[in-house]
């Protein structure tokens, strides 16, 4: 079986164990806003690939076709500056990640706009709780780059 399929196969046992997220993203609805949703979403759905630190180094790394990202050198990578902007794009899926070839990296605004709008929450206000979650994630990412 070659690398690419593995690795799609992956992702999506991966994404089948979502329903218990789901269950968890509703109960803490109320509370999208705080600063644990961050590391809470980062953990469930990032941590796979990045690592739990975010050093790249998640379960399922190893089976990419190419490196997840060490999240923690964002900022030394950009000259000492956080890229917020370019953050929030590719977790988004506005900014393409690679130019050529597989996106290994999934598209995240689609995936939370899909379950904010199979919870309780009115569709108005789907859009917005989508950006918050985007935002507290990238938040929490700017928390862990290293110096
Ligand atoms: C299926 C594995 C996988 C998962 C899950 C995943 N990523 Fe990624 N991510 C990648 C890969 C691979 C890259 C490298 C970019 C590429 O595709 O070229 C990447 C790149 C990134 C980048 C770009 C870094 C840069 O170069 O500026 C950010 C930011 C990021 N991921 C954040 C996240 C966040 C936040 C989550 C959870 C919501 C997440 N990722 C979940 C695989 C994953």
């Amino acid at each position: 079986m070659s690398k690419l399929i593995m690795s799609r196969i992956l992702v999506m046992a991966f994404l089948a164990s979502f329903p218990s997220a789901l269950v968890n993203s509703v109960a803490k609805a109320d509370n999208s806003q705080s600063e644990e949703s961050g590391r809470t979403d980062f953990v469930t759905y990032c941590a796979a690939c990045h690592g739990v630190e975010g050093k790249g180094d998640g379960t399922i790394a190893e089976f990419l076709t190419i490196t997840a990202t060490d999240l923690t050198q964002l900022s030394k990578k950009n000259a000492g500056i956080f890229p917020r902007e370019r953050a929030i794009g590719v977790i988004d899926g506005r900014e393409e990640v690679k130019v050529h070839g597989p996106r290994d990296m999934p598209v995240w605004g689609d995936w939370f706009e899909f379950e904010e709008g199979s919870s309780i929450n009115g569709k108005g206000a789907e859009e917005k709780v989508v950006r918050e979650r985007i935002n507290a994630l990238v938040d929490y990412i700017e928390t862990i780059q290293e110096k």
